[in-house]
């Protein structure tokens, strides 16, 4: 089984076909939301609003642990696909477009990054060399060119700790740390994955230019971000779609 998280403008999979929805407990606390099951081009999928599904819950607080823990130990999902809006760093990665990541940088702190947290339990390290699952990654690029959706493979996605967006000072020290794309949510959500050994990737949804680039030289325009997240979602709808069917 496939689960999708959706990030920001996307509580909801138009495509999905429900089935059920289940409230799951898990040792890390609740996950944003009920698990929600259903099929996509008949293909078993379990869904998962990031934020909740009144998008309430900030980035930082998000309980990523039991969110991760929910998709692969409760609902037993063989892949998770995150969607996540982000904002635009290097110049061609302006809004609209749609991103397929394969590099992370943390700039996060104080959220819970790990299940290992020591006590009477051996120290874990995992490999994180390529935080994004080859393979799924790969599957994700030939549905978007089945989808006819231009994709732009490959950016490294800095993660900041959010809620607030960033300076542009700080957007140009991300560039120079050869960050590509900004957003809130891909840490820790990719480091837990590869910790339950679930293959994680990502659709990331340009929705603005970042701090002090483009349109965005002296302020960031939310009414914009809405216009371009609810254009650019149906692309990652339909990328999923296509997953599904392969
Ligand atoms: N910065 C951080 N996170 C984001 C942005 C941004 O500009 N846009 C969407 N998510």
């Amino acid at each position: 089984m496939l689960a999708i998280i959706g990030g920001s403008g996307l509580t909801q999979l138009s495509n999905l076909d429900i089935t059920r929805r289940e409230v799951v407990r898990t040792p890390y606390g609740e996950p944003s939301g009920a698990l929600i099951f259903g099929r996509i081009a008949g293909e078993d999928v379990v869904f998962l609003a990031r934020h909740g599904y009144g998008h309430t819950i900030p980035p930082h607080l998000v309980n990523y642990r039991a969110n991760m823990w929910a998709l692969a130990r409760a609902a037993g999902a063989a892949n998770v696909v995150s969607v996540a809006s982000v904002g635009g760093i290097r110049a061609d990665l302006g809004p609209g477009v749609v991103v397929i990541p394969d590099q992370i940088i943390d700039y996060t702190s104080g959220r819970h990054g790990t299940y290992h947290e020591g006590g009477d339990s051996p120290v874990v390290h995992i490999d994180f060399t390529e935080p994004y699952d080859g393979a799924l990654r790969a599957r994700l690029l030939a549905a978007a060119a089945q989808a006819g959706e231009a994709v732009v493979d490959g950016a490294v996605y800095a993660t900041t700790q959010g809620p607030r967006l960033e300076t542009a000072a700080e957007v140009t020290r991300l560039e120079r740390d050869g960050a590509h794309v900004v957003g809130m949510t891909g840490m820790p959500e990719a480091c837990l994955a590869r910790e339950l050994g679930l293959p994680y990737a990502a659709i990331c949804v340009v929705a603005n230019w970042s701090a002090g680039r483009g349109d965005s030289a002296h302020e960031i325009s939310f009414d914009k971000i809405e216009a371009v997240l609810q254009q650019s979602l149906g692309k990652a709808r339909r990328i999923v779609e296509h997953l599904c069917q392969a």
